[in-house]
């Protein structure tokens, strides 16, 4: 039943116009606390954007106005030290948290939590799209949604009844993936060509947004230049800097 349901995954970015009650978006929320934490820091907060103004923000500055304008609820996932701060604070403390490390664990945080929430939501029959388009304007965003130092926005994250769903994207085989012992990477040349052609029909036959493209060629086009060379500043200026 679980394994079904997370084979079923697809975003969906185009929702019916039906608004998720504080309480779904409590209950999803409560269930995402329950994934595992490192140390147990929970160091992650999430913003539930209400105010149609702000969601027209997060729409233009995260330029996916789609999923932002149609979906029955919008949130934005942040690591977050601040309230670490606060309960070091409660002992007289203070903490560190610029140092790499520091970043790890709390983007993984924020991930477990998200995803958490995001299988919890699919479960009830909610589609959701994850929004990495806030990391466009992620010092913008943050202004928007008050965020202090401490707390940065990783992505955002649609919910909603689907007006439309993709088809199942086809993943990797899991031999790639999947490595016993050392990791081998001479499986690719021979494995990579056959997911290309899996993916190539998938592309050209799909439901919307036919293209004739391969995975290898996508992902090559796309981290060809490095992207969002502003993070490193942004991330900085809110305490977490890579030490
Ligand atoms: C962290 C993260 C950020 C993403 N950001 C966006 C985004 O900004 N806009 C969007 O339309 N989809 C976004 N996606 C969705 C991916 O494009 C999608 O998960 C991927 O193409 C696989 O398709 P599927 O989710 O339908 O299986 C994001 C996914 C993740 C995990």
């Amino acid at each position: 039943m679980v394994l079904d349901l997370l084979a079923s995954h697809s975003s969906v970015r185009d929702y019916e116009d039906v608004t998720l009650s504080r309480e779904t978006v409590e209950r999803l929320v409560s269930a995402g606390q329950h994934a595992a934490s490192s140390h147990f820091v929970q160091a992650y907060s999430v913003i539930h954007v209400t105010d149609p103004a702000k969601r027209e923000a997060l729409a233009e500055l995260s330029k996916n106005p789609k999923q932002f304008l149609t979906a029955g609820a919008a949130l934005v996932f942040c690591m977050d030290f601040r309230r670490l701060t606060a309960a070091a604070g409660l002992q007289n403390e203070e903490i560190v948290y610029s140092n790499a490390e520091a970043l790890v664990v709390g983007v993984t945080d924020t991930a477990l939590f998200a995803q958490n929430v995001a299988v919890a939501a699919e479960s009830e029959g909610y589609g959701i799209c994850y929004i990495g388009g806030v990391r466009n304007a992620p010092e913008e965003i943050s202004e928007v949604l008050g965020l202090p130092e401490g707390v940065a926005p990783l992505y955002g994250m649609t919910i909603g009844v689907p007006k439309f769903r993709n088809e199942v994207k086809p993943r990797l085989p899991v031999a790639s993936i999947l490595h016993e012992n050392e990791y081998n990477s001479e499986k690719y040349e021979e494995q990579l060509p056959e997911y290309d052609r899996t993916m190539n029909d998938y592309y050209l036959n799909r439901g919307s947004n036919r293209k004739d493209a391969t995975w290898s060629g996508d992902m090559a086009a796309f981290l060809k230049e490095p992207r969002r060379m502003h993070l490193k500043e942004f991330l900085a200026k809110q305490g977490f800097r890579f030490e």
